[in-house]
C-alpha cells in the first residue's frame, strides 16, 4: 500500500499545491494557521512536521518558532521533499527536511516540543504505530497536533459528498493529470474515523494524557491535539 501511495504522490507532486488551492478554494491555509495556533507553539520551540508534503505546515510553524526555534519536516516521498525544500528556500526560511516513514521516525525519544501531521495520518498503513512514533519523539507534556479530513453532516454534508463524488475527481484530473488520485483522496477521507471516533483511536494508542479536538468548516476537517504522557 505504501508503495502505491508513494507513487501516487510522486505523480501529483508538481501540481499538488495548485490543486489544493483550487479544490479547497484556499481554505486549507486557514486550517493550517488554526492548527499552528491551537498547538500552543511559541518562539524557540522544536517542531517536527510528519508527512510534510510540500511543506506548508512546516513553513507555518517556522514562522512561529522564529530563528531561535527549529523545524524539521519528514515525508517518505522524495518528490514532495524536493518541492518542500525549494519552497522553504524561496521563503528565506531554514527548515531541515528528511525522507522518512512516519511509522519509523529517525529521531531519539523526547526531542520535539510539537509533532504535527496534516492530511497524512489517514495515509499511514499502521495508524496506531504512526501515532505512537509521533508521541515517542515528542517530549513529555509536548503536543501531537493532527489535522485531517472528516465527514460533515446535514445539508453541508450532502453538498460536500456530491462535490467529492462528481466534481473533485474531474477537476483534480484537469489540474494534475491524475484522476485516480482525486478519487482516492475523498474515498480515504470518507472512510477515516473522525471526531470522537478518532479520539478513541488516540486513546487506544495509550500515549496521551489528554486529547482535545476542534471541528473546522462544519466537520470537513478536524484538529486533534494529544498531550504526550
Ligand atoms: C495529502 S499529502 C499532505 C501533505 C502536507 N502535510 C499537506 O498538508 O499538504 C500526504 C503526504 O503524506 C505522505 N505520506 C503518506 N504516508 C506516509 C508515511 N507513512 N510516512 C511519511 N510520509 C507519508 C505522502 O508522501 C504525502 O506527501
Amino acid at each position: 500500500m505504501s508503495d502505491e501511495v508513494n507513487a501516487m504522490f510522486s505523480s501529483i507532486a508538481a501540481r499538488y499545491d495548485r490543486a489544493n488551492n483550487i479544490l479547497s478554494l484556499g481554505v486549507h491555509h486557514r486550517w493550517r494557521s488554526i492548527t499552528v495556533k491551537e498547538s500552543g507553539v511559541s518562539e524557540g520551540m522544536n517542531v517536527l512536521d510528519c508527512a510534510t508534503g510540500t511543506g506548508d505546515l512546516a513553513i507555518a510553524f517556522k514562522k512561529s518558532v522564529g530563528v531561535r526555534g527549529h523545524v524539521v519536516g519528514v515525508d517518505f516521498n522524495d518528490d514532495m521533499i524536493a518541492l518542500a525544500k525549494d519552497k522553504a528556500h524561496a521563503n528565506g526560511l531554514e527548515i531541515r527536511y528528511h525522507a522518512a516513514d512516519v511509522m519509523k521516525l529517525p529521531f531519539a525519544d523526547d526531542v520535539f516540543d510539537i509533532t504535527s501531521i496534516a492530511f497524512g495520518i489517514r495515509n499511514v498503513d499502521d495508524m496506531m504505530q504512526g501515532l505512537r512514533e509521533m508521541a515517542r519523539v515528542t517530549k513529555s507534556g509536548g503536543v501531537v497536533a493532527i489535522l485531517e479530513f472528516g465527514q460533515p453532516g446535514g445539508i453541508i454534508g450532502v453538498g460536500y459528498r456530491l462535490y467529492c463524488r462528481w466534481i473533485m475527481p474531474g477537476l483534480g484530473s484537469v489540474i494534475t493529470g491524475n484522476k485516480k488520485a482525486y478519487q482516492y483522496l475523498p474515498e480515504t477521507a470518507s472512510r477515516f474515523p473522525s471526531g470522537e471516533e478518532f479520539v478513541q483511536r488516540m486513546e487506544a494508542a495509550a500515549v496521551f494524557s489528554s486529547i482535545k479536538l476542534r471541528m473546522l468548516t462544519h466537520g470537513i476537517a478536524w484538529i486533534y491535539l494529544g498531550t504526550v504522557r
